[in-house]
This record gives C-alpha cells, structure tokens and sequence, in this order.
C-alpha cells in the first residue's frame, strides 16, 4: 500500500519518525514535504497530499501540522477528500470503519509519536464497513456528504 505524508515545519521531527515505522511495517511512502524547518503554510502541503490522495498517486495520506486542524482543512478542500483530524487510536479506526476517511490528521504539538504510531496502525489496518455486506447505511451516509460537496462546487 501507497501512503502519502506531507507536514508544515511544525512536524517535520515527528515525520521522521513515522516515516521509517510505516516502511518497517511495508508500506510504500511518498514524502509531499515539507522537509526542513524553515516555516511553511501548512494549506500549500494539504493541497499537494489531497491532490494525490484525489488522484491515487497514493492510497491513502497522512497529514501533521502544529495542531492537525489547520492541514486537515486544507486537505479537504480538495474534492473527494475526508480527511480526519484525530487525537486518539479510536476515532482513527472509526474514520476508516464509518466515514472512509481517505487522509488521517494529527498534531505534532499536540500527540506524541508513540499514540500517532497507534492512530497509523488502526487507521491502516482498517477497511471502510461500507464496501462490506451489511454497510448499506455508512455508504449512504458517506454518499450524503461527498453530495454536499457536490452542490457546492459550482458556488
Ligand atoms: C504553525 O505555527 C501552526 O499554525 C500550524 O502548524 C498548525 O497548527 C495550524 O493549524
């Protein structure tokens, strides 16, 4: 499996770590960047990882910022994007199982690697009930707001 990283300066250190946790597990990743520590804004990062995400260059993304709140915006403002801003393993295995969430979020200030490691393992070790018998209502759902999108992409 793909996974695309991209981070603000805030959490290049974190990356770094992540990085070589996912390889070690298999996984095949694509640094966005940023990779120095000179300060960045972090939407120019989110568009580059929603943009591939969006375009299966990758599977799925990570995305790290100060907080995770400012880089998960920015991400989903590309279409076809959910992206997940989580502080804790549970949402993280929710995000995949309910809504399909395709780029999980956190914050570096926020979170310390050893829970981020356990947000990565629940969200890549889970798949979306959805596309499984008996996940009529979390694809509804998920249609319903991927329609929001939708109707708003010609305002
Ligand atoms: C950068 O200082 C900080 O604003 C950014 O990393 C993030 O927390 C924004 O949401």
């Amino acid at each position: 499996m793909k996974i695309g990283f991209a981070n603000d300066h805030s959490a290049l250190e974190m990356k770094r770590e992540l990085i070589p946790y996912l390889q070690s597990r298999g996984y095949e990743i694509i640094n966005f960047g940023t990779d120095t520590t000179q300060a960045v804004d972090y939407p120019d990062y989110g568009e580059r990882l929603g943009n591939a995400v969006r375009d299966h260059e990758v599977d799925l993304g990570v995305a790290i910022c100060g907080t995770g709140v400012g880089i998960s915006l920015a991400c989903n403002k590309v279409r076809g994007i959910r992206a997940c801003c989580c502080s804790e393993p549970y949402s993280a295995r929710y995000s995949r199982l309910h809504n399909d969430a395709n780029i999980i979020c956190f914050g570096a200030r926020v979170i310390g690697v050893e829970t981020a490691k356990m947000i990565l393992d629940e969200f890549l070790n889970t798949s979306w009930q959805g596309a499984q018998e008996g996940g009529e209502r979390h694809r509804r759902r998920v249609e319903k707001i991927m329609a929001i999108e939708h109707r708003n992409s010609s305002r």
